[in-house]
């Protein structure tokens, strides 16, 4: 295989390890490395038992790995081999100096970069593919073309809109593959090169090509969009709760105007995931530094609705359990940020757990993939907490339910022999609103959903 086709991938997270698997598996000409500081994480993309739970991914890598996919922790001999190096490391919020809390921490990125340059012995396309804020790539560039070896790297953006949960099919079938490069004679050549990976198996017509730096910023602008949606419903659930509307209602109905459209509708517990916060906070930062403080509120308004949505779904819970849940058990069913992932990232289960802890509850948390996440994520909580393996035990002797993540077997459990094992009176509060709330009223439950008025037997 010549070294034009080979590619390489620092960062086997969520997003480098499912893309890089879909590739392989759809150009086998192609040979695909993946690259790691953690030997761990490695290890598992090479075992049985993949790092990171994604419906369809264990068959996608089973196809490919060893055939034309690799996984490893040797940075320098894959940046050596491939000619295409995609970047897909971390690029975490700030937690210190300037723009602490808002702007993009890119101390990884700025490593990769100076490994690439220690490593590299011929040119290379280095792709970014880690989202990032406005300019990066220039900032990229210039440390790239810095090295004193005389080689040429050409940057380009091509970020990843695939979500959590739906990866290998929204890799397979993406609505769009955004791919940004500089407008110069080297860098539309480097663009083909990447065009021509994607061209493998996505139509000519949903490749879509930029300018670098509207690559760039339109990853920011789509995930800031797609989270403004959820806080806009959010907000009115809100209303909803107060009035005779229902939230499921009203979006249905705002939903049918195909001008509006029906996804990223649906109410609930708050948005999570490593993405929205992150990059509504960078776009937040990324219009005070050029001077627009009118756009930066406006955004991150998104945000504080956000939080205002995870701290109203506890009030609630507070004040119907006669404003106390002080030693009281309170089932979560669900700790993932959304369903049919174990990724628990700035999941609004994180905060809601924390909220009734300081309220001194005694939490007992089900989740089918995220419980090994969700004791991280509670390491350094006191108070009472247990991780349960069945959810029928999770809710035994338990004073309420909060049904906090979407995952379709909530749906399919006995609650009548659940109400039976629990406390009276029992309550569920549907932070996502999956269940049968009459039926489950109609049982003897105290049923509060979200974006409608409570059901109590009381
Ligand atoms: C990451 C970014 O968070 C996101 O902004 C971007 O859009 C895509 O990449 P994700 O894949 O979900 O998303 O992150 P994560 O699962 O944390 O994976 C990053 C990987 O990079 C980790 O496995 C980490 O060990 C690795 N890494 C990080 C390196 O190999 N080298 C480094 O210097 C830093
Ligand atoms: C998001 C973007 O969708 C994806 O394009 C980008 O590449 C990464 O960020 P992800 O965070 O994986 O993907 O999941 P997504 O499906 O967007 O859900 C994010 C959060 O919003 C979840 O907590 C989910 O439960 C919540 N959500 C989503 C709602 O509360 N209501 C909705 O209608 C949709």
């Amino acid at each position: 295989m010549d070294n034009a086709k080979t590619i390489l991938c620092i960062g086997a997270g969520y997003v480098g390890g499912p893309t890089m698997a879909v590739i392989a598996d759809k150009c086998t000409d192609y040979k695909v490395i993946v690259v790691d500081l953690n030997k761990e994480r490695i290890d598992g993309w090479n075992s049985d038992k993949l790092p990171i739970f994604e419906p369809g991914l264990d068959e996608v890598v089973k196809r490919a790995r060893g055939r034309n996919l690799f996984f490893t922790t040797d940075v320098a001999a894959s940046i050596k081999e491939a000619s295409i190096i995609f970047v897909s490391v971390n690029t975490p919020t700030k937690t210190f100096g300037e723009g602490a809390g808002m702007a993009a921490d890119l101390q990884y990125w700025e490593k990769t970069a100076r490994a690439i340059i220690e490593h590299a012995e011929d040119d290379k396309i280095v792709i970014e593919k880690s989202t990032l804020p406005v300019k990066t790539a220039e900032a990229m560039h210039r440390i790239l073309e810095s090295n004193d070896k005389g080689l040429h790297f050409d940057v380009i953006s091509n970020p990843e809109f695939m979500a959590e949960g739906t990866a290998v099919d929204d890799l397979r079938n993406p609505d769009r593959v955004l791919i940004g490069a500089m407008e110069t004679e080297r860098g539309q050549k480097a663009l083909k090169r990447i065009v021509d990976i994607y061209s493998c198996w996505v139509p000519a017509e949903k490749i879509k090509t930029t300018n670098v730096w509207s690559s760039e910023l339109s990853k920011l602008v789509a995930n800031a969009m797609l989270a403004q949606r959820i806080s806009s419903i959010n907000s009115i659930s809100a209303l909803c709760e107060k009035t005779e509307a229902e939230i499921n209602d009203v979006s249905d109905a705002i939903g049918m105007d195909s001008r509006i459209g029906a996804k990223f509708l649906k109410a609930g517990v708050g948005f999570g995931g490593s993405c929205f916060k992150k990059d509504i906070l960078n776009l937040v930062y990324l219009c005070k530094h050029y001077g627009l403080p009118e756009v930066a509120d406006y955004w991150e308004q998104v945000v504080k609705m956000n939080d205002f949505q995870e701290t109203r779904f506890v009030r609630r819970v507070i004040k119907n359990m006669f404003n106390t849940v002080a030693g009281k058990k309170i089932a979560l069913f669900g700790f993932a940020f959304k369903a049919n992932t174990g990724d628990t990232r700035e999941a609004p289960a994180i905060y809601i757990s924390k909220m009734l802890l300081d309220e001194h509850a005694s939490l007992s948390i089900y989740d089918p993939e995220a419980l090994d996440n969700a004791k991280i994520d509670l390491a350094d909580q006191e108070g009472d907490i247990e991780f349960v393996n069945d959810p029928y035990e999770c809710a035994e002797d338990a004073h309420a339910i909060l049904i906090i993540t979407e995952w379709d077997e909530f749906k399919n459990y006995d609650y009548s022999k659940i109400l039976k094992s629990m406390k009276k009176p029992a309550f569920i509060f549907d932070g996502r609103n999956i269940l049968n709330h009459k039926e489950l009223f109609e049982l003897g439950f105290n049923v509060s959903p979200l974006g409608s008025p409570d059901m109590l037997n009381l």
